[in-house]
């Protein structure tokens, strides 16, 4: 297909700004927008959720709100299947709704069209209730990115379950904390995977992490060839060929749970956080259409983030599919076979929005830059970055080198818990600026507060918080712990009454009213994206048993962003790099290669405060070479000289 190369950007004023030819083409191009849905964002969100969304029967009540909790469209009732598929069938039964690249370079991609899609969900979902799934029930997901994956989620929907995902990479007991804490019967999975040319298993992991669970079925996907034994195990195919087509939705409330993600907090578990159904579908379906400008007759979305993740489920599945468009997702590593792989795909596949992270980004400039062909990216018309922020030179090289100067990059903050992208430039509205994410989502606000909640001048550095009428993707608490849930998010409401929601990231606003986001502000990190923290690790490393106890701060890392670093106090004896290579084999299997430590370091003692905290920050300036503030506070003094007797030179790589 012969595609048509156009500039959607130009230079004014030293900023990056739509051009004509973008504003013609983009949903929404008058600035006025922000004010206008501001002035009653419950009215705004109202109306997006009339004219995107298809009702079984209509709420009685925009917006209700007893903080902490808050709920959207009260009395309105949906299902989200029905919203991504069956509504789509009559116009667009034949429109591709997923292509699947699979890794190996023999197969070829699967396309799946609307009506297929929706046979298959359909299928599934008669598959779910035959094992006694209801609506309410929770069914795991431990699936690379496969079709399958999209199939289970929607299957799930279909009949009102909540599914719970679980990163392919994550390992046994990761998987085993996350079917138990949602005492999920039904456990979905695959016998592996591709990665980089290798076959990976996963039902190894898949097995240990269900036994002695709740879980009664679990159903294989069999992508390697293998086969299941035992009673408790089906395949996939087999069940689905058998079942029957005709599935009736179960009509859901607005505020029934579609899903729950799992995710790192302060503290060492992770917390289901909760995803309702008609807020989460109302800003999934917008914030795709208008952030990524995405228009159902031509773009193919490809959003590189794994289902594992809620990027993967907000923009690589439900934001495409409630638009009624394309998306598109690989199921393998990006240089394989070599780093020239991605951009083959976009060529071949004609995508014109694509959405990865800081961390690819980095590792193309670093190592691929020399597969990248400008010829190969001319369908491209809008590029987003998400996950961490996005440094100077990584977000000129994206516009550059990927965008070939034309395409407007899309910096879009938001979190697992916010169900949908909440800060952003819009394609057609602008400006585009390196480091800076931008405005609200129209009818969202946030604003920069100190820690007693008092709102920061423009410039100041702060805590971003968001305003009441929260957005209504936003979590709906945290699975069976509500104590969590107010601990974490509400801080402002509850020590200062102020209706806040805390995102535990630091921000500012710039001259011109824009956002920029500084980081996290509590003890989660970014690893090439993924967010984790420091204390799930310390966990981890610490039922290790020659461990007495560790603390664990991240360095900045030039590809990941940034990496864990592990101080380790043994319970006796010295440390080895045999013992090193222990521990780090120890992390992966307790929680995933994601999560090992880049470095290692034995040490006699952890510096401490008198009430026994361990001090990470004066481990982190030490790590950075900087002189440790408050040594005060410290009941060992002497640590802090041990330590920097250990520390070599880290360069994060
Ligand atoms: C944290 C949330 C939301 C999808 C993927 C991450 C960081 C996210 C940006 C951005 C700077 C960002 C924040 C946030 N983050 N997007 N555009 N610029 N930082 O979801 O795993 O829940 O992580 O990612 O620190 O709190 P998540």
């Amino acid at each position: 297909m012969l595609v048509k190369i156009v500039k959607y950007i130009t230079k004014k004023g030293g900023k990056y700004w739509p051009s004509a030819e973008m504003k013609k083409i983009a949903w929404v191009s008058d600035n006025k927008i922000y004010a206008k849905a501001l002035k009653n964002p419950v009215k705004f969100w109202e109306g997006l959720a009339k004219e995107g969304i298809s009702w079984e029967s209509k709420w009685k009540k925009g917006y209700e709100e007893k903080l902490p909790y808050f709920k959207w469209f009260v009395g309105g009732k949906l299902n989200f299947s029905v919203n991504c598929l069956d509504r789509h069938l009559e116009k667009k039964g034949d429109k591709i709704a997923l292509t699947w690249i699979p890794e190996p370079l023999e197969e070829k991609s699967v396309k799946l069209t609307y009506r297929s899609l929706h046979s298959k969900v359909c299928k599934f979902a008669n598959v779910l209730r035959g094992f006694g799934v209801k609506k309410g029930d929770v069914v795991a997901v431990y699936l690379p990115m496969i079709p399958e994956a999209l199939i289970t989620m929607l299957a799930c929907a279909r009949i009102g379950a909540i599914h719970s995902v679980v990163f392919s990479a994550f390992a046994a007991d990761a998987l085993k904390a996350r079917i138990e804490d949602g005492s999920a019967k039904v456990l979905v999975t695959a016998d592996g995977y591709y990665r980089r040319g290798k076959k990976v298993s996963l039902i190894e992991k898949a097995k240990k992490g269900s036994k002695g669970t709740s879980v009664e079925k679990v159903v294989v996907v069999n992508r390697l060839g293998g086969s299941v034994k035992g009673s408790k195990f089906v395949d996939f195919n087999s069940v689905l060929e058998s079942a029957d087509e005709e599935c009736k939705p179960e009509i859901m409330k607005s505020e029934d749970t579609l899903f729950i993600l799992y995710t790192s907090g302060t503290t060492g578990k992770p917390k289901g956080v909760i995803h309702d159904t008609g807020g989460y579908a109302v800003q999934a379906y917008w914030t795709t259409k208008w952030d990524f400008n995405l228009h159902d007759d031509d773009d193919v979305m490809w959003c590189t983030a794994d289902v594992g993740w809620v990027t993967g489920h907000t923009y690589a599945f439900y934001g495409p599919l409630l638009n009624g468009g394309t998306s598109l997702i690989y199921e393998g590593s990006p240089d394989f076979p070599d780093f020239s792989r991605w951009w083959k795909i976009i060529k071949e596949n004609n995508v014109s929005v694509f959405y990865t992270a800081p961390t690819a980004i980095r590792m193309f400039m670093k190592s691929g830059e020399k597969f990248i062909k400008s010829k190969d990216l001319e369908s491209l018309r809008v590029l987003g970055t998400v996950g961490e922020p996005i440094d100077n030179d990584a977000w000129n090289w994206y516009l550059e080198k990927i965008g070939g100067g034309r395409c407007p990059i899309i910096d879009t903050w938001w979190q697992t818990e916010t169900g949908g992208t909440l800060i952003t430039a819009l394609p057609g509205i602008g400006p585009f600026v390196p480091t800076v994410a931008g405005m609200s989502f129209p009818g969202v606000q946030h604003i920069i507060v100190d820690d007693k909640g008092v709102e920061k001048k423009k410039g100041e550095l702060g805590f971003l918080v968001q305003k009441s009428p929260f957005a209504p993707g936003m979590l709906h608490g945290v699975y069976k712990n509500h104590k969590k849930y107010v601990e974490t998010y509400w801080r402002f409401w509850k020590k200062f009454k102020k209706p806040y929601y805390d995102s535990s990231d630091g921000a500012f606003v710039n001259r011109d009213g824009l956002i920029r986001i500084t980081g996290r502000t509590d003890d989660v990190m970014k690893v090439a994206g993924h967010r984790m923290s420091t204390a799930e690790l310390e966990d981890a490393i610490n039922v290790h048993k020659k461990v007495n106890e560790c603390a664990v701060v991240p360095i900045p890392h030039k590809i990941k962003g940034e990496v864990p670093v592990a101080f380790v106090v043994l319970k006796s004896g010295e440390g080895s790099e045999e013992l090193i290579a222990g521990l780090k084999k120890h992390v992966d299997n307790k929680l995933g290669p994601t999560a090992r430590p880049a470095v290692v370091y034995f040490v006699k003692d952890l510096p401490k405060t008198r009430s026994g905290k361990i001090m990470r920050r004066i481990l982190k300036s030490l790590l950075a070479k900087e002189e440790p503030k408050g040594l005060m506070t410290l009941v060992n003094p002497d640590s802090v000289e041990a330590v920097k007797g250990v520390i070599g030179d880290v360069k994060g790589e």
